[in-house]
């Protein structure tokens, strides 16, 4: 196990924020992540770095999370049970299924970040979360290194929420995550209009799980900046949910506001339109902005600090609220 000093963490996160860890290991082994927090247990935890905002420098130690392989657990008929260790990039995973006709996870691809760290916040596009495949996850507990497995029913899922965003924040280390996904018979989730508009253009009818993957691809591409071009950490904030009768007061002003219906008095509204309607979208302030084509992502275009991100996202939050009486939570970590 190496430790390197003063590291920058600049290609350690999908923001592309120049702090600096005053000490890093890369962990390949689950006995060595047990062996440092017998030693240290305040450590800093890196997984794919894609759900984070970095305004300061880390002055712990800093785990890189680089556990490594895939493994069939088990096949029934329909099913497979799939393991994957924490520090498998998420998008080669979704691919990896893709290629095997494993299904369950296309809708999900191109999302950034490692698989580890998948579960923490329930990630989620055009109708598919994580939760949705999920079986169980293992963990370490920080303060003791002990293994922990996590049902789906310990994870407490929500939207873009799980157990370790709230009452475990910052107390295990995810190492690996099994999902079931379907060997025939997949349930294709194409009712998202994005996507089915692009099948039609294709003129698919009868989409394969590899289709649907392609189309999300394409759709993502086309609206959301790659991590790898311009810093970012997706959607940086949640989509509120706010009462239909607050819901029906806005829309006398605003009747083209954009809506989905969450139960019979609730209904979520999308945080990008609320911030396009601010006047946003596409703001650029130094290298801290406003993604041009989809406002819910704040971009790094090469510089920027964490600090002037989170001061952009700060003038956000004040000016939606202003606006229209919404309070908008920050869906990225912010260290
Ligand atoms: N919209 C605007 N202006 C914008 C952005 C969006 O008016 O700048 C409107 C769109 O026209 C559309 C609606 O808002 O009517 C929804 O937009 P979109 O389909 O792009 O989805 P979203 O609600 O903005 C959510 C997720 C994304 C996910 C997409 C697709 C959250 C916080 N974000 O975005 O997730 O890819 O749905 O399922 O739930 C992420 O978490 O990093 C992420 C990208």
């Amino acid at each position: 196990m190496k430790v390197e000093r003063n590291k920058s963490l600049k290609a350690f996160n999908t923001f592309g924020i120049d702090a600096y860890a005053s000490e890093f290991i890369s962990i390949t082994s689950v006995e060595d992540l047990q062996v440092i927090l017998s030693k240290n247990s305040d450590v800093f935890v890196l997984g794919g770095g894609s759900n984070m905002l970095l305004t300061k420098n880390i002055n712990q130690l800093t785990l890189h999370v680089a556990l490594k392989g895939i493994e069939i657990l088990k096949e029934t008929e329909k099913h497979v049970y799939i393991k994957s260790q924490a520090g498998e990039d998420w998008h080669k995973f979704v691919l990896w299924c893709i290629e095997n006709n494993y299904g369950g996870l296309e809708n999900l691809s191109l999302i950034p970040g490692n698989v580890g760290t998948s579960p923490i916040q329930n990630i989620g596009a055009y109708g598919v979360e994580i939760k949705d495949t999920f079986v169980e996850l293992e963990a370490i507990e920080i303060e003791t290194g002990k293994p922990k497995t996590f049902t789906y029913e310990m994870c407490e899922f929500g939207y873009r929420n799980s157990v370790f965003k709230n009452e475990l924040k910052g107390k295990y280390i995810i190492t690996s995550v099994t999902f079931k996904l379907t060997k025939e018979n997949h349930k294709l989730n194409y009712s998202y209009g994005a996507i089915q508009s692009e099948l039609e253009k294709r003129k698919i009818t009868e989409p394969t799980i590899k289709d649907i993957s392609d189309v999300v691809i394409e759709i993502r591409n086309s609206k959301l900046p790659n991590p790898k071009e311009i810093g970012n950490s997706g959607s940086f904030f949640k989509n509120p949910v706010i009462s239909k009768d607050a819901f029906l007061k806005l829309q006398e002003n605003y009747p083209n506001i954009p809506s989905y219906k969450v139960s019979e008095t609730e209904i979520k509204v999308p945080a990008g339109w609320l911030i396009e309607q601010c006047g946003f979208k596409g703001k650029r302030y130094g290298d801290a902005g406003v993604h041009t084509k989809q406002a819910l992502v704040l971009v790094n275009y090469d510089n920027a600090t964490g600090t002037e991100i989170h001061n952009l996202a700060k003038e956000i939050l004040k000016t939606v609220k202003n606006t229209f009486d919404i309070s908008l939570d920050i869906e990225v970590n912010v260290i």
